[in-house]
């Protein structure tokens, strides 16, 4: 049969689910879930950075877990629940993380922003109240240009209270 003949495969699709939303992508092509969240979703409050692993700002929850999307392919990703920056809040209340972050203006540029409050609720979810040791194990591979890691230090301290009920 000549090539021209054969039918092309079907594409291959299927969906992730993202903030709570099933959303049908393509899994053709190699790509990043960094990439499908920016440029198909339009979800661009997750950041590209380095591109290759070692900032941090691309962090989002799969499954709970704060993971590199810039360096986790598209595929690895297809059925598993991914939260991004802008799934955190519940409806109009802030998560405690961004809370804490905004109480305690940790943030100058706000590039880092987004990754670093990515993986501060991922310890918060398994450990509620960190040591300042943990917190900055957590946010270890999380890089802020601004050097603003004492504010960041304070507002995951005040993120852990604000979600124990507490005041800060
Ligand atoms: S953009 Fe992913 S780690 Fe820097
Ligand atoms: S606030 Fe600018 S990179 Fe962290």
């Amino acid at each position: 049969m000549p090539a021209e003949d054969r039918a092309a495969p079907p594409p291959r699709r299927s969906q992730l689910r993202v903030n709570g939303i099933d959303r049908d992508v393509s899994l053709d092509r190699d790509r990043s879930l960094l990439h499908v969240l920016r440029e198909e979703l339009g979800l661009t409050g997750t950041k590209y950075g380095c591109g290759e692993g070692e900032c941090g700002a691309c962090k989002v929850l799969v499954d709970g877990v704060a993971i590199r999307s810039c360096s986790t392919p598209i595929g690895e990703a297809v059925g598993r629940s991914i939260t991004t920056i802008e799934g955190l809040a519940d409806g109009d209340r802030l998560h405690p993380v961004q809370q804490g972050f905004l109480e305690a203006g940790a943030f100058q540029c706000g590039f880092c922003t987004p990754g670093m409050i990515i993986a501060a609720a991922a310890l918060l979810a398994r450990t509620p109240r960190p040591s300042e040791a943990e917190v900055r194990a957590a946010l270890d591979g999380n890089l802020c240009r601004c050097g603003g890691y004492l504010r960041i230090l304070d507002a995951v301290d005040r993120a852990s209270r604000i979600a124990q009920g507490g005041t800060v």
